[in-house]
């Protein structure tokens, strides 16, 4: 009999196509992820779960698979939605998507910075509203990015991707990091800063950090209020970075310039924020890693992890706290 997997959404046939001559799997092909019910119903005496970003998979979750299962396989890099400390406990391993999206992020982070600094967004408003009536010389202005400096929370992969990018703007590139990486700051020309010098010397921000107790809500009134009037920040991350409002008194009162966001808190962003209101702001829907091919390495890698765990082998990417 072959093993048991529930996977929590329709995700691209290239892991499917890996899985299905494995494993007997079982596919919730709603648009919208199982309700917490479902979800606890759905795992019941599964081998394998096969998870998204926007499944809550904690201790409940795994004692209601109860001791069949063997792997938590994530089609995302960020893993906050897992108690990994709870599926150690439990030896379960888990898996994640790093390395494929790395690129693909860093293209849609700097999308976000173009966009925001040259005013694409309401650039189109502006021509679909009938307001395009002649070249005007003050019309849209925003910042130049060539030259300006870039400040970069988080110098992992994707963090290193942005700067490497950066360069061919004749940016200076800064960045603070958990840990300092020296030959990292030799090879692309970073330098590292205290995170207040960041917020202070900064045009641009870019928030590359995982979300966890030290990075929640690190970009709040204090940190905003450290800021250029004309900085632009982007955030790639996870929503839970950015005090959402803090974040709306900032850009109301022009504290700082304008903010892209790709991740937001909640998800999805209710209708009735008021970051909605404002016109300095670019929100998209977490589509960062939102390219065909990215996507489909993501499923084939998030396949072979929890194939790899259905064998009791060992994942081939497996998160570095994990069993
Ligand atoms: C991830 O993989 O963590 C991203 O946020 C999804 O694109």
């Amino acid at each position: 009999m072959k093993p048991k997997v529930f996977i929590t959404r329709a995700i691209p046939e290239a892991g499917i196509d890996l899985l299905c001559p494995i494993a007997d799997a079982d596919i919730w092909s709603d648009e919208l992820p199982p309700p917490r019910e479902s979800l606890l119903q759905k795992v019941k005496g599964v081998d394998g779960l096969l998870t998204l970003l926007t499944d809550k998979i904690d201790s409940q979750v795994m004692d209601a698979a109860g001791a069949s299962l063997k792997v938590i396989s994530q089609m995302a890099v960020g893993y906050d939605n897992i108690d990994v400390a709870a599926a150690t406990a439990r030896k379960i391993p888990v898996g994640h998507t790093p390395g494929v999206l790395t690129e693909t992020t860093a293209d849609f982070t700097w999308a976000l910075l173009m966009s925001a600094a040259r005013r694409i967004v309401e650039g189109d408003h502006y021509t679909r509203d009938g307001k395009w009536k002649t070249w005007m010389p003050t019309l849209l202005l925003g910042p130049d990015v060539h030259g300006a400096t870039l400040g970069i929370i988080g110098l992992g992969r994707i963090g290193q991707a942005v700067a490497k990018r950066a360069k061919g703007f004749d940016m200076r590139v800064i960045y603070h990091s958990a840990h300092r990486h020296p030959e990292i700051e030799k090879e692309l020309g970073v330098e590292y800063v205290p995170l207040d010098s960041l917020y202070a010397e900064s045009d641009f921000i870019s928030i590359h950090t995982p979300l966890n107790d030290s990075t929640y809500h690190l970009i709040n009134n204090a940190a905003l209020a450290k800021m250029k009037p004309s900085a632009i920040l982007i955030n790639t991350a996870r929503g839970g970075v950015i005090d959402p409002d803090a974040l709306y008194r900032a850009l109301r009162d022009k504290q700082i310039a304008y903010a892209a966001l790709d991740v937001t808190e909640p998800e999805p962003i209710p209708l009735e924020s008021p970051l909605l209101t404002l016109n300095n702001i670019i929100i998209a829907p977490h589509i960062a890693s939102a390219s065909i091919q990215t996507r489909n390495k993501m499923a084939t890698m998030a396949a072979e992890n929890l194939i790899a765990g259905l064998k009791g082998e060992k994942l081939p990417h497996r998160v570095a706290d994990s069993r």
